[in-house]
């Protein structure tokens, strides 16, 4: 042990960043030891605080020599606690860059081994860092807006969030939902129409009262939702409008929707409006509408964006398939869109894309374990993967997305 360390204490070098955002480094016994707020290559004293055989978790005590993309993150409720936001230490131009490492790491780890090595992983330009957000899902502390605490169950009510839309920050900073145990708020950024979706309800609990909103925000309660009454926004994304229901998914934000649109065309290659598109776990249209093939098919599961879906692609000749992917009959396809949630396809979702016959598939992964699983699969099922692309659609936090192109072979 190092003089002037006490017993939990480790001075150690970081090598990467893995799964998750935590930083991994090396005991001087060759433990692992995670470490949420390193960045590679820094030289840290830690304090471990939850010690196992083969792996130790530990605290950043100080940063001895730090990363050159190391910053003081800047927002006050970080500071305060909260559990959000995770990655805010480094600068927003690099983190297109950690997460593609973190990608590359994951692919080169692979139980199928060094077959993924060759795949070319790269990491698309940055997006705005701030004020991006255009849906929130909310804690409520007394009538509060509130994020969870780092690693805890406690709650911060907060005075701003530095990543949600203006639009959404100012609900979430003036806002009062008495008696509601979650808000989700969401804004449409270029049409300026805003939600806030109270669980469980409007009229909640005991000491519930009228929620308390900025001019122009619609409150609905998921009781109301769920009795049928209907409440959506509008968003602009590429030159299309899009309907979007209090409970359909939605990206991140128009920029990052645009930047993901942008990606999965250079997965796809060259398509005109001919080409037989299949968008699959489609949401409320995005693809379809963006990529500009006539008659598109596009097969989501949720009744909401079935809803939402038929009205944004009305015009273009679409077949919108209430389903889910694994009980959908398949119909032929040049390309496929998948965009499927953090589970990823799984072998009944590469099945459904195998069945298509198509010759180029976009997957577009927002977890990282399941894209180097589903790789794998499309792998086995006759799809090389001939890229992939980073596309930052949640800066300064952990979260990775990344586009993978793959032709039949
Ligand atoms: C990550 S979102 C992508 C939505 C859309 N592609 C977009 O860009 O807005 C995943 C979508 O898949 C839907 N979904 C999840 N599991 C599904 C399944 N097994 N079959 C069909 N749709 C599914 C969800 O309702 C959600 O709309």
């Amino acid at each position: 042990m190092d003089p002037g360390l006490d017993s939990s204490e480790r001075v150690v070098d970081v090598e990467r960043l893995v799964t998750g955002g935590a930083a991994l480094a090396h005991e001087p016994t060759g433990r692992v030891v995670m470490i949420p707020g390193a960045l590679p290559g820094e030289r840290v004293r830690v304090r471990l605080v939850d010690e196992r055989p083969r792996m130790s978790t530990a605290a950043v005590e100080r940063v001895l020599e730090p990363s050159p993309v190391r910053v003081a993150p800047p927002c006050v409720e970080l500071a305060n606690g909260c559990g959000g936001c995770d990655l805010q230490h480094a600068a927003p131009p690099a983190q297109p860059g950690l997460k593609a490492d973190i990608v590359r790491d994951a692919l080169g780890r692979a139980v199928r081994g060094g077959r993924f090595d060759e795949i070319a992983v790269t990491a698309g330009e940055a997006l705005p860092p701030w004020r991006y957000r255009t849906t929130v899902r909310c804690a409520v502390d007394g009538d509060r807006l509130a994020f969870h605490e780092r690693r805890s169950d406690a709650l911060l009510a907060v005075g701003d969030c530095p990543v949600a839309h203006e639009l959404v920050a100012e609900v979430i900073r003036d806002g009062r939902f008495p008696g509601a145990e979650e808000v989700t708020v969401r804004a449409g950024a270029r049409t300026g129409e805003r939600l806030a979706v109270v669980s469980p309800s409007v009229g909640g609990g005991d000491e519930a009262g009228p929620a308390v909103v900025p001019e122009g925000v619609r409150v609905v309660g998921v009781d109301e939702l769920r009795a049928g009454r209907r409440a959506w926004f509008h968003e602009e994304v590429a030159g299309h409008r899009f309907r979007i229901s209090a409970q359909s998914f939605f990206q991140s934000g128009p920029e990052g929707a645009e930047a993901l649109v942008a990606a999965v065309r250079r997965a796809l290659g060259p398509i005109d409006p001919a080409t037989r598109l299949v968008d699959l776990y489609g949401g409320v249209g995005l693809f379809a509408a963006v990529l500009g093939t006539d008659r598109p098919v596009l097969v989501e599961r949720s009744a909401s964006s079935v809803a939402d879906a038929r009205v944004n692609l009305e015009g273009t000749g679409a077949t919108v398939v209430r389903s889910s992917v694994e009980r959908w009959r398949p119909s032929r396809a040049d390309v496929v869109v998948a965009d499927p949630a953090r589970a990823g396809l799984g072998r009944d979702g590469v099945s459904a894309v195998a069945a298509t016959g198509a010759a180029r598939v976009a997957l577009v992964s927002c977890d990282v374990a399941s894209l180097v699983r589903d790789v794998g699969l499309l792998a086995d099922a006759g799809y090389r993967a001939t890229g992939i692309e980073v596309v930052d659609m949640f800066p300064n936090t952990h979260h990775v997305e990344a586009v993978t192109a793959l032709e039949r072979s």
